[in-house]
């Protein structure tokens, strides 16, 4: 039995050119051989052949970015307009009716942030220390609260984050969320190639380095998952997407989502406008009429510095890794040819050496294959680009404190500034130095706000308005 393992397994990676995956074989017991050739059976090795040997598969369909232009798109909300006043009112009969799931990404590491445990949970209340996964789950509570309906949350997390993330969530009681309203799951790997030979890399005599499918994975892993058929049984017909690094994503905002159904668009992005050109976001474009998000590090500098004749940046669109979804089109791109590529990143990845010895590179010395979901874009009948203010939708968590941008510090201080304007317009006084975080089950919003705040109140030290506080 052993040995026509061993002879399937050697044809395999044999014709795949990749027999070094054997090199240990003989020295493992049963139980991981038959580890190892599970891992084995699982790669698909003509893929990875041509995405090792193209240099850039991704662009072999998508070619490189000539001559993008800025996007059109929706823009802020008016608000009080009468238009807005029905864009708002389509997206919340939308939500009052159950048509709406959520889908969290949440498969990456906190490692450029510093943080060794699934991103979510990082504390960033600035008062409060909630986790990003309550932070963001309060707000879906108190859209289903206002909305009156059960919107189910589609969690996806990577190898790394799964079992954290289940007992971490668990031992929160969810937060809040009823059971049968959260779907956890997983995304999938892609097998880590040396980025000179394009051999699969060893982890370990019986495992080899595998890295999550990038973002893109929520595609595969919605299907396989279930969760695909699940919304379609409870009825949903749009998936509003979001990243868990986003403290101030407004999940289910009803403005996105009328605009989404008012366009029957299959896939709306939410965009912020580019403070400066090196801003490290996506830049959202038109080429060919189509749209297209080009990352940061893939646009020229000329080109991310280009200006109207006003001063202000021609392609001004930044991704926020916020999208609204037809459940269609994702069943639609599952299958589809039109579906996602994979883009290549240079990076470092420790590996057993052929001599059994552990290796760690001093310089990137692997490719690793992510997929990312926007890519989609470009395959969506009437995608659309909508613009939201970034002051009360977008405080980005990437880096430790010890970098200038996008730190906890400083998304901190934009939710505190946000509730501070908020608290300002319902008449409140904040003492100086003095930080008051509001969680959305108190206010969603100023408005909400300025009914539960007595008119002329104080708040002279730091103050947590929690979903249970009364003033
Ligand atoms: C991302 C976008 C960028 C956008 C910015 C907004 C990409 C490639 N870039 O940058 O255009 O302007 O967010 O904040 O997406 N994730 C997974 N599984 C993975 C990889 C990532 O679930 O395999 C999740 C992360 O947990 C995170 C989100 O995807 O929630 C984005 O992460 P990351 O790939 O680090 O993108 P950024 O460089 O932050």
């Amino acid at each position: 039995m052993a040995d026509a393992l061993y002879t399937k397994l050697r044809e395999v990676v044999r014709n795949a050119g990749q027999d070094h995956l054997l090199a240990h074989w003989e020295t493992l017991a049963p139980t991981r051989q038959q580890h190892l050739a599970d891992q084995i059976f699982a790669i698909d090795f003509p893929l990875l052949t041509e995405l090792t040997r193209t240099p850039n598969a991704s662009q072999m369909r998508r070619p490189p970015a000539a001559h993008p232009s800025p996007p059109p798109a929706v823009p802020i909300e008016s608000a009080g307009v009468a238009d807005a006043q029905r864009t708002r009112a389509t997206g919340a009969t939308a939500l009052r009716s159950g048509q709406l799931g959520v889908i969290l990404v949440a498969g990456g590491q906190g490692s450029r942030l510093g943080f060794d445990h699934p991103k979510g949970m990082f504390p960033i209340g600035p008062v409060s220390n909630r986790p990003l996964f309550q932070v963001l789950i309060d707000y879906l509570l108190a859209i289903r609260g206002r909305y009156q309906a059960s919107i189910p949350l589609f969690l996806m997390t990577s190898p790394a984050t799964h079992d954290e993330t289940i007992d971490f969530l668990a031992s929160h009681q969810r937060f809040g969320l009823p059971s049968e309203d959260l779907y956890v799951f997983c995304q999938g790997t892609m097998p880590v190639v040396d980025a000179d030979s394009g051999r699969v890399l060893l982890d370990d005599r019986d495992s080899v380095c595998l890295s999550p499918d990038g973002h893109g994975g929520v595609l595969a892993a919605l299907k396989r998952e279930g969760c695909l058929a699940a919304a379609a049984d409870r009825g949903i017909d749009h998936l509003f997407y979001a990243q868990v690094d986003n403290p101030l994503a407004q999940i289910c905002d009803p403005w996105l989502i009328g605009c989404h159904l008012q366009a029957d668009s299959e896939m709306t992005t939410q965009v912020i406008r580019k403070r400066d050109p090196q801003e490290r976001v996506g830049n959202v474009v038109s080429i060919d009429e189509q749209l297209r998000i080009i990352e940061y590090s893939d646009l020229s500098p000329d080109e991310a510095g280009r200006r109207n004749p006003d001063g202000r940046l021609t392609l001004w669109a930044g991704n926020m890794g916020v999208h609204v979804f037809q459940r269609q089109f994702l069943e639609r791109m599952v299958t589809s040819d039109e579906g996602l590529a994979f883009h290549r990143a240079l990076k470092r990845t420790p590996f057993l050496g052929a001599d059994g010895q552990r290796v760690t590179p001093p310089l990137p010395n692997s490719i690793k294959f992510e997929r990312f979901i926007f890519d989609l874009l470009p395959a969506a009948r009437n995608a659309i680009v909508v613009e939201g203010d970034p002051v009360s939708c977008f405080a980005p968590v990437k880096n430790a404190d010890t970098a200038a941008t996008d730190t906890p510090t400083t998304a901190k201080r934009l939710m505190l500034d946000l509730y501070a304007t908020w608290l300002a317009a319902a008449g409140a006084t904040i003492a100086e130095g003095t930080r008051v975080e509001i969680n959305p089950r108190f206010a969603l919003d100023a408005g909400e706000l300025a009914t539960r705040i007595p008119a002329g109140h104080v708040f002279a030290a730091d103050s947590y308005l929690g979903p249970d506080q009364h003033l």
